[in-house]
C-alpha cells in the first residue's frame, strides 16, 4: 500500500466512526424532517433552519449560504482549525491514533513551522507591550491617552512600543526563537546579514486571527517626519495575508461565541476599530486600508448577515469602495453604507460627536442601491439655474438609475425604487417601468456573468448516473449492474465509480463522503448534486434504480448503434461492413431485450 492509500484507509476509517449526524448534535439542535437533519446554520445567521444533513452521504449543506461538505470540513468550520485539526479533533472523538508514518512529513513540518511562527508573534508583541508599559513608553501612553484610548483599552487590544532597531532581536534571541524565522515572520527585516525591527520605534498594533493567534503588526510612526509612511504593516507571510484578515476579527469571533453577534461594523482604519470598541461598539473590524476582497467578505460572512461599511468621508463613493460593496454584495451579505463628514473617519467623530453621532450614522445607513443611486445623482447637477441643463440632468441620472435599479433581484424591490425614481425625476412610474424592461433585456443579452452561482444542470441520462451512484455509494444491496457502464472521459463518474467498485471488490461499504478526499476539494458542485438528490430506502427506490439502469443501457447501446451505423456508411470493404451490420443486429436485439424489462 502506498502512502496515499493507507492515508486515505485512515480518512475512511475516521469518517465511519465519526458519524456526521452525531458530531453536528454535539455542536447544535438537529431536527429530523424526512431523511435529512435539519438545523439552524452554524455558519451564517439565520432563525429558520437552512442547514441539512444527509446521513446517507454523510454530508452536509446549507441550502441558505451555500456552504457544503463533510464530518471533516464541519470541524474544521466550526472549530476555526485547519484540515489537519479537524482530523485530530476527530481521531481523539473516535479514539484512533492518526498513521503517524502517513501524515505527509510537508504538512507536519508546515505545521511546526507555522506554530514556531505564531510563537514568534506572540512574544514580539509581548515584548512591545511591555516596553509600551515601561517608563520609556510613558510618551506613547499619553500620546493614545490624548486621542481618547483609556489604559484598559490599551491592554485589551494589547498595543505596544518598538523601543528602537535592535530591542526586538536581542529580545527574541534571548528567548533562544530563531532570527531567520522571525525575519520570516516579517518581524526583523534584514540588511546584509543584519537583522532589525521591521516596526522600529513605531506603535503597535497586534493583529489577531480568529484563533486568537498574533499573526502580524501595524506599526504606526510617532514622527511628524513626511519620509516615514504613517502606517506599516508586516508584509506577507505564510501566517498573515492582508487581503485575508480583518483587524478585530478575533473579538468578533468572542461576540459570535457568546451568541451576541448580530452585524459586523467594517471601517479602514486600526485606530477606528479600537476607538468604536472602545465607545461600545464592539462588532467592528478594519479592513486596514485596503478595498475590500472576496476572502474578507466570506470571512464576514462566517459570522453574520448584515455588514455595516463605515469608509472615511473623503473615501466613500470612490471605484475601490464601490468595489468592494459589490463584492460583500455577492457574497451574500446583507450591506449597509454609513455616511461620515468629510474628511472625518469614526474616530475622529466619536472623539468629537460622542458614541451617539456613531450610532445615528448607523440609524442612517443607506442599502447598497440607496447607496449607489445617491452616488450617482451627485454626478448630474439637477440645480443648474439653466432649464435644459436640468432637464438633460434628469434624463441622464434616469438611465443610469435605471441600469442600478434593473440589478435588483425582486420584483417588489425594482417597484419600490421606481416609485422614489418617479418622484425624483417626474418621469410617470409606467414609462420607468416600461423602460426597465429593456434595460433588463439589454442586461439579459451582456454575457453571463461569472458569479460562480451558475446551476449544476445534468441531462437525464446523467441523472440516472448520479442516482446509480448514489445508491452504490449508500450500499444499497439491490445496486448493482449486469452491465458496463461507458462513462466517456467524465472524471468525476469514472474515479466515483471506481471507489464503488474497488470497496465492492474488498468487500466493504463505501463511505460516501470520501469522495471530498478523493476529489481533494474538487467537482465540489458533483458531490454536493450527489447529496441532493433525493433518496430514502424504500421498495420504490430500488424501482427507481431499474429504471436508471435500464435508461442508461438503453442510451448506450443506442449511441453504440449510431456509431457503428455511421462506420458502416463510412466503411469502403464490404466484408467489414457485414461484420458492423450484424453487430449492429445484435445490438438491436438487445435494445429490445432491455424495453421488455
Ligand atoms: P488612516 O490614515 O485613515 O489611518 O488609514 P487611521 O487609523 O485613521 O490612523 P490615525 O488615526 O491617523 O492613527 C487607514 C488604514 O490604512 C492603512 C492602515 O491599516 C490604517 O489603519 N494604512 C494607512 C497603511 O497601511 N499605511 C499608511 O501609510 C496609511
Ligand atoms: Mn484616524
Amino acid at each position: 500500500m502506498d502512502k496515499n492509500e493507507i492515508w486515505l484507509n485512515f480518512i475512511e476509517e475516521l469518517k465511519t466512526r465519526n458519524d456526521i449526524v452525531d458530531v453536528v448534535a454535539s455542536y447544535t439542535n438537529l431536527n429530523r424532517k424526512g431523511n435529512r437533519h435539519w438545523a439552524c446554520c452554524p455558519f451564517h445567521h439565520e432563525k429558520t433552519p437552512s442547514f441539512s444533513i444527509s446521513p446517507e452521504m454523510q454530508m452536509y449543506k446549507c441550502f441558505g449560504c451555500g456552504d457544503s461538505g463533510d464530518v471533516i470540513t464541519f470541524v474544521q468550520k466550526i472549530e476555526s482549525t485547519d484540515f489537519m485539526g479537524a482530523v485530530e479533533i476527530l481521531a481523539n472523538r473516535a479514539g484512533l491514533q492518526i498513521p503517524q508514518t502517513t501524515v505527509d512529513k510537508g504538512v507536519q513540518d508546515k505545521k511546526k513551522r507555522k506554530q514556531a511562527m505564531a510563537q514568534i508573534c506572540l512574544e514580539s508583541a509581548r515584548f512591545y507591550n511591555a516596553h509600551l508599559f515601561s517608563p520609556q513608553g510613558q510618551f506613547a501612553i499619553d500620546y493614545l491617552k490624548k486621542r481618547g484610548l483609556s489604559v484598559s483599552t490599551i491592554k485589551r487590544f494589547g498595543l505596544g512600543l518598538s523601543p528602537d532597531w535592535d530591542g526586538l532581536k536581542r529580545h527574541l534571541y534571548s528567548k533562544k526563537l530563531s532570527l531567520e524565522l522571525a525575519y520570516e515572520c516579517g518581524v526583523l527585516g534584514k540588511k546584509g546579514d543584519r537583522y532589525y525591527d521591521s516596526l522600529g520605534e513605531r506603535l503597535i498594533v497586534p493583529i489577531i486571527n480568529s484563533l486568537g493567534e498574533v499573526i502580524a503588526f501595524g506599526g504606526r510612526s510617532m514622527k511628524k517626519d513626511v519620509d516615514f509612511a504613517k502606517y506599516k504593516n508586516t508584509q506577507q507571510t505564510d501566517l498573515f495575508d492582508k487581503s485575508k484578515n480583518l483587524f478585530g476579527i478575533n473579538l468578533v469571533s468572542k461576540k459570535k461565541k457568546q451568541g451576541t453577534l448580530d452585524y459586523i461594523i467594517v471601517v479602514e482604519g486600526y485606530m477606528d476599530a479600537i476607538a468604536l470598541h472602545q465607545a461600545g461598539f464592539d462588532s467592528a473590524v478594519a479592513s486596514m486600508g485596503t478595498s475590500l476582497t472576496k476572502e474578507q467578505a466570506k470571512l464576514m460572512k462566517r459570522y453574520v448577515e448584515r455588514v455595516y461599511i463605515c469608509y472615511d468621508g473623503d473615501g466613500a463613493g470612490t471605484k475601490g469602495t464601490l468595489r468592494g460593496l459589490e463584492i460583500l454584495k455577492a457574497e451574500g451579505l446583507d450591506v449597509r453604507v454609513m455616511s461620515m463628514p468629510d474628511g472625518v473617519d469614526p474616530d475622529e467623530l466619536i472623539l468629537q460627536y460622542g458614541a451617539g453621532a456613531f450610532q445615528q450614522a448607523m440609524d442612517d445607513a443607506l442599502p447598497l442601491t440607496d447607496y449607489k443611486l445617491k452616488i450617482e445623482k451627485t454626478h448630474f447637477n439637477f440645480n443648474s439655474k439653466n432649464e435644459a441643463d436640468r432637464q438633460d440632468a434628469k434624463r441622464k441620472y434616469t438611465i443610469k438609475a435605471l441600469e442600478i435599479i434593473a440589478q435588483l433581484g425582486h420584483p417588489v424591490e425594482m417597484e419600490s425604487y421606481l416609485i422614489k425614481l418617479s418622484k425624483e425625476t417626474g418621469f410617470s412610474l409606467d414609462w420607468l417601468k416600461r423602460s426597465l424592461a429593456g434595460e433588463k433585456q439589454a442586461a439579459k443579452q451582456q454575457p453571463a456573468k461569472q458569479n460562480g452561482n451558475q446551476k449544476f444542470v445534468l441531462d437525464q441520462h446523467k441523472k440516472a448516473l448520479y442516482y446509480i451512484l448514489k445508491c452504490m455509494l449508500a450500499g444499497e444491496d439491490y445496486a448493482t449492474l449486469n452491465f458496463e457502464l461507458d462513462l466517456d472521459d467524465d472524471e468525476f463518474l469514472t474515479k466515483s465509480f471506481a471507489y464503488v467498485n474497488k470497496c465492492k471488490s474488498e468487500d466493504k461499504k463505501p463511505v460516501p463522503s470520501m469522495l471530498v478526499d478523493i476529489f481533494e476539494g474538487k467537482y465540489k458542485e458533483n458531490i454536493d448534486y450527489l447529496q441532493e438528490t433525493v433518496f430514502t430506502t424504500t421498495i420504490e427506490n430500488k424501482q427507481f434504480f431499474a429504471d436508471c439502469a435500464k435508461l442508461v443501457q438503453k442510451n448506450q447501446v443506442q449511441n453504440q448503434i449510431e456509431k457503428l451505423t455511421k462506420q458502416s456508411q463510412d466503411e469502403p470493404e464490404q466484408e467489414k461492413r457485414k461484420q458492423l451490420w450484424s453487430q449492429i443486429a445484435t445490438l438491436n436485439k438487445q435494445l429490445i431485450e432491455i424495453n421488455k424489462r
